[in-house]
């Protein structure tokens, strides 16, 4: 099994240095994540909430009544709750997050103000989907990943998540699927370097983690937050940059950093119509339909399994 200390082992040995940002989420992390949503520079939360209040009313017909709903990384599940709102019947809902504190915390939250439902949350690593409880009311399951969460996974690990859930959720499932999409520089690159500074301790708080999981000796001020776009591969990647020749140790392991060598700790990719509809495609899923929110655009696509 893959581990944070084993993960960290094999990044900081590959050549260039990168590590996978699902290790970003401990407790910490969750609660800078939420800190993030709020941020005015921040505008795929603030966008895709009011474009789901205004786009599912419009899916209520194809959802149907006694639905499963499946949320895929749904940390605070802030969200949902517009779903919750407005599904009348709604069966379930399972909720999927690898940080244990933030599903919990949502779980214990929703269980409060929707008491009525039936709340499943299953912890766990969607790259590795889980099987759902099999005790589960049998409405058809309609899967809910929002938050461009999917633009963090390489286009391959992307496609492999839609065919699995496409296996997990059957024949007569919805997968509703939030998407960042690619705009200007500026507007990209301040969304991922805020001038709070609080993205910068969220890309920080990994090596935090590390000094606090695992023992390192990461000396955390001679590293700096970096955000760049990468316009020819349609992503924001996010990196640690070491400000000066160094190296660190862990498990017997000397790890050796150059002044400007980078740790690439994140991608988020950035989508048009045409990407979402050739990763949707490759996963096994066609599109019905994709709405945009105003500017700063995201949009949300609704997909139905392939025939
Ligand atoms: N859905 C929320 C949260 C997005 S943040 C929103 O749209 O605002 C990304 C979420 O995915 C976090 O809660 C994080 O803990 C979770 N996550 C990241 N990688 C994951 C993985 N590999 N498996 C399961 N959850 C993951
Ligand atoms: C969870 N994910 C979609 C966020 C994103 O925008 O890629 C994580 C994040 N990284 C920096 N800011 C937010």
């Amino acid at each position: 099994m893959q581990t944070f200390r084993s993960d960290l082992i094999e990044g900081l040995s590959a050549s260039p240095k990168s590590l996978s940002p699902k290790w970003f989420y401990d407790a910490e992390g969750s609660r800078l994540f939420e800190q993030i949503t709020r941020l005015e520079e921040y505008y795929p939360t603030r966008q895709e909430t009011a474009l789901l209040r205004q786009t599912i009313p419009f899916w209520l017909d194809l959802i149907g009544p006694e639905a499963v709903l499946v949320e895929l990384g749904s940390g605070a599940s802030e969200k949902t709750r517009i779903l919750l709102d407005a599904i009348a019947g709604l069966a379930a809902y399972v909720p999927l997050d690898i940080s244990e504190t933030a599903l919990q915390a949502a779980a214990s939250a929703l269980r409060a103000d929707y008491p009525h439902l039936d709340i499943r949350p299953v912890p766990g690593d969607f790259e590795t989907l889980p099987d759902l409880p099999d005790d589960l009311p049998s409405g058809r399951r309609i899967g809910f990943f929002p938050g461009s969460t999917i633009g963090n996974l390489d286009r391959d690990a992307a496609i492999k998540l839609l065919a699995a859930s496409r296996r997990m959720l059957g024949r007569n499932s919805l997968f509703i699927l939030g998407v960042d999409l690619i705009k200007d520089r500026e507007t990209l690159e301040a969304a991922y370097d805020d001038a709070q500074g609080v993205t910068s301790a969220f890309n920080m708080n990994l090596l935090h983690r590390a000094n606090r999981e695992l023992g390192t000796d990461f000396d955390t001020n001679s590293f700096r937050h970096r955000a760049i776009w990468n316009e020819a591969e349609a992503r924001i990647e996010m990196h640690l940059e070491s400000l000066r020749d160094q190296t660190i140790k862990l498990d017997g392991h000397r790890f050796r950093f150059r002044a400007g060598e980078t740790l690439h700790t994140e991608n988020s990719r950035k989508f048009d119509r045409e990407r979402v509809v050739a990763l949707a495609e490759a996963g096994g899923w066609s599109l019905v339909e994709m709405r945009v929110s105003t500017s700063p655009y995201v949009a949300l696509a609704l997909l139905r399994p392939k025939e």
